[in-house]
């Protein structure tokens, strides 16, 4: 079913004009990464810019949508300063993720930053002006390439005073995967205290991967088949010690490795989907698959928590802002960010985009 500001946001049209395409090399791809660019004229005050995907699979387009009105109670309406890019937002456009074919056109963008423009009814912790940072969701309302965008105010922090919106929005998702799955599944693993336990980060230089890390493998040297040897011996002990991997590249093969680095009874957490049904050895090990999005009922009131005591674990230096590039051309700058981030060609660098610097 669609909520009542879906079905205006389906009703408008959403006329794209001079199509050209970003050629792709990726062995990832099915399609090339096709981007659309629309001649707008002038808003009105209740419109706005958005980067949409038009169709499933289909090609990105920077057009003039309405905001996302009216506010519901509990709800903020952000201007969005800051949107940063993740993985799953060039999956969605070429693989067709996530969104079945009638909630198109989409909206992606879940790293946010920005200025609260409004507040809806009963909000008390947050006014006009507050600087304000979140993870969006997988609904056009609350998704983050788009000038404005909505979210429900328990699941949004102040921007500490020394971060730029560009670090506040290289922030949510990755902390909220990382700390969703470390501490919220807890219940889903077969080990249920992780502290002081060993643990191996797979994929700990990116944005979900680095918060924890203490000791490096360069995956340069140490190839995915060697893990597990490599592990022993730089412990000097004469099996495994690891106890739980954060498997934060989440592909087929991180996962086997970090599979067979645990011990018995270890537990394996994972950003992707669980791609070895079949390898249950009856050793007591657990796979948990991690979905960050802190809006489903399932993360809510540990993602609260966790979003409220954020600025003070930024203030204290415990969590520190990814690197970021800022991209030009604000909504017009992301297709081709996306297709450098799936060609794996940024690394240690989160890419953002200004929506507001999008020319009309
Ligand atoms: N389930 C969820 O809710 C959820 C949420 C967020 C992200 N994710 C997924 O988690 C994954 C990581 O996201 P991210 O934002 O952290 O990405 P990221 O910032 O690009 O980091 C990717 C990490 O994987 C490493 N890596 C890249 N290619 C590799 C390879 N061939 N073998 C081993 N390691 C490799 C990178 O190392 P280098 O820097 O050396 O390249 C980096 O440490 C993505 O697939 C994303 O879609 C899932």
């Amino acid at each position: 079913m669609t909520s009542p500001s879906e079905r205006a946001y389906k009703k408008r049209n959403y006329k794209a004009q001079n199509h050209y395409q970003i050629s792709a090399t990726s062995n990832y791809n099915t399609k090339p990464i096709k981007f659309h660019c629309e001649s707008n004229t002038a808003m009105s005050n209740d419109q706005q810019q958005a980067l949409l995907i038009l169709s499933k699979q289909g090609a990105f387009a920077v057009t003039t949508i309405p905001k996302p009105l009216p506010i519901p109670k509990g709800e903020l309406l952000v201007k969005v300063h800051a949107a940063a890019l993740d993985h799953i937002d060039w999956k969605i456009q070429a693989y067709g993720l996530l969104y079945p074919e009638d909630k198109y056109p989409v909206i992606p963008g879940l790293d946010i930053a920005g200025e609260v423009e409004e507040v809806g009814e009963g909000v008390i912790h947050f006014q006009k002006g507050d600087r304000v940072f979140f993870s969006g969701d997988f609904r056009n309302e609350y998704s983050g390439y788009q000038q404005y965008t909505r979210v429900p105010a328990d699941i949004v922090a102040k921007i500490p005073e020394k971060l730029s919106y560009s670090q506040a929005a290289s922030i949510p998702v990755g902390i909220a995967t990382a700390a969703i799955g470390l501490h919220a599944c807890r219940h889903e693993s077969s080990v249920k205290d992780i502290k002081g336990k060993t643990a191996l980060v797979i994929g700990a230089s990116g944005s979900v991967g680095q918060f924890g890390a203490t000791d490096c493998i360069d995956r340069a040297k140490v190839p995915f088949s060697t893990l597990t040897r490599s592990i022993i011996n730089s412990t000097s002990t004469s099996s495994t010690p690891v106890e739980v991997v954060y498997d934060a590249f989440g592909s087929a093969e991180s996962q086997l490795a970090g599979y067979d680095t645990l011990v018995k009874g270890g537990a394996l957490i994972s950003t992707g989907p669980n791609q070895f049904k079949d390898r249950s050895e009856g050793d007591g090990k657990t796979f948990i698959g991690v979905y960050g999005n802190t809006h489903v009922e399932k993360n809510r009131a540990f993602s609260s928590q966790l979003f409220e005591n954020l600025p003070l674990m930024i203030e204290r230096g415990i969590i520190v802002p990814n690197e970021v590039e800022d991209l030009e051309g604000g909504l017009n700058g992301i297709a081709d960010g996306l297709k450098r981030l799936r060609d794996g060609e940024i690394s240690g660098v989160k890419l953002v985009a200004n929506p507001q610097e999008t020319k009309v």
